[in-house]
């Protein structure tokens, strides 16, 4: 199994072009299974989470192919087209949702596509329970009988799903985007209020109008879709990786370096900038990106996550290594999801002060992390891991990297050429 080594204390400079949105992706990919024609989708990450998706939607019948380079317009991203000419199965099986909690995002397509779709049940995850009573709430609401039978989640609307109103009890990204997608395809109005405004849904809903759909509202708390009978193939440019994009900022206020972060637009991220400025880090816009740089001591801020556009839960152990050698003292609450905590005690072992006092951890900056062997325990703790790799005295080795190399591109490679002493090792 790979693991990641750091030697800590290099400042980081150059330049890093921001991958396209994993959390983008997946749901565009999903996109796919609504139309008869191919979807192209541009700039798409090269990840795992993406093959997975890619494998999921093969099972149920999708064409995938290659379609034009990679780096084509400036992207890094690979170029697919998506063709579910016909879909061949409607069930997506337990051994592959069990991999990627995303998956369940196939449910609202298939099930608007086809009358009927059979989604396992995507179980637990290390960052709390994660249940989908509002994707089923929503889809039930458009028409959809669903039952929940032998760890299945058995949608049927044999006579096509119908235009409703549906309010979200509470904001989900990923209900959203699985009611929005059976919208466009209902008999009818919906009106889907307290929806979700992260960009990656607005992404989304950019694709579908592109598709042929009708949606008002896009980037607000309501979306109006007007249904139409069928969607069309279409050509979409994925969104930069907001995450990514932070977690590179962070590294760059870290280790005290100037690091101009291509293709990433301010607006995806004014919350995160906001914070990063309030804690003493220099942001400039640039022709192509933002620039980070910072040349004084932290300083501690004070954090909750909140849906778009607050500040993103998934920078939220990042933001926790960054404020741990901080002057002073920062508060984290972490208002979106349960057990979002477990890369304290790894960053702990490397220095870091901070107590966890139920959804709040209190960081006490420190003078210096050390390095020290730690375990990745998800995606976005372990790549606060590698931000505190990064200054710590000495050697960090980071193991579990396929939490990484989920939703980070070549991370080592990105912050190498930027001058980090950091290196994949095959043991
Ligand atoms: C998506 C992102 C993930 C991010 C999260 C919040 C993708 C692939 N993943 O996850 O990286 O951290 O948004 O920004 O885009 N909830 C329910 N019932 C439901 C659905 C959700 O109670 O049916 C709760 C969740 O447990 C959580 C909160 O709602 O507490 C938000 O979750 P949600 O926005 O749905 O996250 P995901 O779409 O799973």
């Amino acid at each position: 199994m790979d693991k990641i080594r750091i030697r800590g204390g290099k400042r980081l400079s150059g330049k890093i072009r921001i991958s396209g949105a994993k959390n983008a992706a997946l749901p565009l990919m999903a996109a796919s299974l609504l139309t008869d024609e191919p979807l192209v989708l541009v700039n798409l990450p090269q990840l795992a989470d993406i093959s997975t998706m890619a494998n999921l939607l093969t099972h149920l019948g999708v064409d995938i192919s290659m379609a034009g380079e990679t780096g084509k317009d400036g992207h890094t991203g690979r170029s697919l087209s998506l063709h579910a000419r016909e879909i061949t199965d409607t069930t997506a099986p337990y051994d592959l949702v069990r991999r990627m909690r995303a998956s369940v995002v196939v449910l609202g397509p298939l099930l608007a596509r086809s009358g009927h779709a059979r989604v396992s049940l995507p179980g637990g995850c290390a960052i709390g329970t994660r249940p989908v009573d509002l994707h089923i709430k929503g889809l039930t609401q458009l028409g959809a009988e669903i039952d929940l039978t032998g760890g299945y989640i058995d949608a049927k609307a044999p006579n096509g799903l119908v235009g409703a109103h549906f309010v979200f009890p509470t904001v989900s990204v990923g209900a959203t985007e699985n009611v929005l997608m059976a919208a466009c395809l209902a008999k009818g109005e919906s009106v889907l209020s307290n929806v979700a405004r992260e960009p990656e849904i607005t992404d989304l809903a950019h694709c579908l109008v592109a598709m042929g759909a009708k949606i008002g509202g896009i980037g607000s708390d309501t979306l109006i879709v007007q249904g139409v009978e069928r969607l069309h193939g279409a050509e979409h440019t994925v969104i930069a990786d907001r995450i990514e994009a932070g977690t590179y900022a962070m590294a760059a206020a870290m280790t005290g370096g100037d690091i101009e972060l291509i293709g990433v637009q301010l607006d995806l991220m004014e919350s995160v900038v906001d914070k990063l400025i309030e804690a003493g880090v220099k942001i400039e816009k640039t022709d192509q990106g933002l620039r980070v740089s910072c040349d004084t001591r932290l300083r501690g801020v004070d954090v909750m996550t909140e849906p778009f556009p607050g500040f993103p839960t998934d920078l939220q152990a990042q933001m926790t290594a960054l404020m741990s050698t901080a002057d002073g003292a920062s508060m984290i609450t972490e208002s979106i999801f349960e057990n979002r905590f477990m890369h304290i005690p790894e960053l702990a072992r490397m220095g870091a002060n901070v107590t966890v006092h139920g959804a709040s951890s209190l960081v006490r900056g420190v003078g210096a992390l050390t390095g020290a062997p730690v375990m990745a325990t998800d995606l976005r703790a372990s790549a606060s891991l590698v931000l505190a790799g990064l200054i710590a005295d000495g050697e960090t080795w980071v193991s579990r990297v396929y939490h990484i190399d989920r939703g980070y591109e070549r991370i080592e490679e990105k912050l190498a050429a930027c001058g980090a002493d950091i290196e994949r090792v095959d043991e």
